[in-house]
């Protein structure tokens, strides 16, 4: 029975939706509240029982290898100032017992490719795909309940939303069996369609479980609109080879890949923080 160990988080997209903060450095950087997007993506992985993260990076690779590493100047002068809790936060933003692969994509050529160029790495093993910018706010962590249903069912796995149905063209929607305890198999998936066309409001979001088979579909997927090679048509492919499921995700989902959805996250994230949490209600309510 395979495990799930390895996770691959695609960081090169241009992040276009957040110019000119995007324009030198990733949008998997910016903060909700005093943690970067993709440190939250990596400790939903690490919870879910990931020890390999694999990033798929871009132009702007430094600041994310320079956050997962260690920064000796940093702690030693933390330390020398005996200022522990900091040093805490410092120490423990690469959870325990994982390690960080860096990959380049050498052309911000869409999703697919982005997960393709991880095939050298990840290798014949199943793998989780994460996009950071749909943070994910629940207990237990989204991908570790995907990580137990992948131990059962040992098949491909798709979380998935509903969404208003005037907003099927920002997403994959999918075609499903009937749900029982969240999860469904799926029958078909199509990128973003028009609302008149799209077969449910049931939409794609960035937690993914593929199995290997999904780097020679992606292989063989020809650029689609804009060029791109889309992973959603390898998983289209995929489904008249192997049975895949579609998961209703725990919690609640911030799309922080929009300023909307960046900006909810930082008021829900904001109000509940230890340190500034109460007063920042209290700023709320006063205003
Ligand atoms: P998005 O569709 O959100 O694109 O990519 P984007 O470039 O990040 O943002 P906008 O739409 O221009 O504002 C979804 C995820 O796939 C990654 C992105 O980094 C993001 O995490 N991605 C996308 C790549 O890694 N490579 C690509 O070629 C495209």
């Amino acid at each position: 029975m395979a495990k799930l160990k390895k996770a691959v988080f695609p960081v090169a997209g241009f992040g276009s939706r957040f110019l000119p903060v995007t324009k030198a450095s990733p949008k998997e950087m910016m903060p909700v509240v005093d943690k970067p997007l993709i440190q939250y993506a990596v400790e939903e992985a690490a919870a879910a029982g990931i020890t390999d993260m694999i990033f798929v990076t871009g132009r702007h690779k430094r600041a994310i290898e320079d956050h997962f590493d260690k920064a000796y100047e940093l702690e030693t002068e933390l330390e020398r100032k005996g200022k522990e809790a900091l040093l805490q936060q410092v120490r423990s933003v690469l959870p325990e017992g994982v390690r960080c692969i860096y990959i380049r994509q050498p052309e911000p050529l869409g999703l697919g490719h982005a997960v393709l160029c991880a095939q050298p790495v990840v290798g014949d093993d199943p793998f989780a795909v994460l996009l950071a910018d749909d943070l994910m706010d629940s207990q237990p962590p989204a991908l570790a309940r995907m990580a137990a249903i992948f131990e059962r069912e040992q098949c491909s796995l798709l979380g998935v939303e509903e969404v208003p149905s005037d907003q099927t063209e920002s997403y994959g929607i999918v075609t499903i069996d009937a749900m029982q305890d969240d999860t469904a198999r799926m029958r078909a998936i199509v990128e973003k369609p028009k609302p008149a066309q799209a077969p449910s409001n049931l939409a794609v979001i960035g937690r993914y479980v593929l199995t290997p088979r999904i780097f020679q579909l992606l292989a063989a997927v020809t650029p689609g609109a804009g060029g791109e090679i889309q992973l959603t048509d390898a998983i289209s492919a995929m489904l008249s080879h192997e049975r895949a499921l579609a998961v209703r995700l725990p919690g609640r989902r911030f799309d922080c890949g929009s300023k909307l959805g960046y900006l909810q996250a930082t008021v829900e994230l904001g109000v509940r923080h230890p340190e500034v949490g109460a007063a920042f209600t209290r700023y709320l309510k006063s205003r």
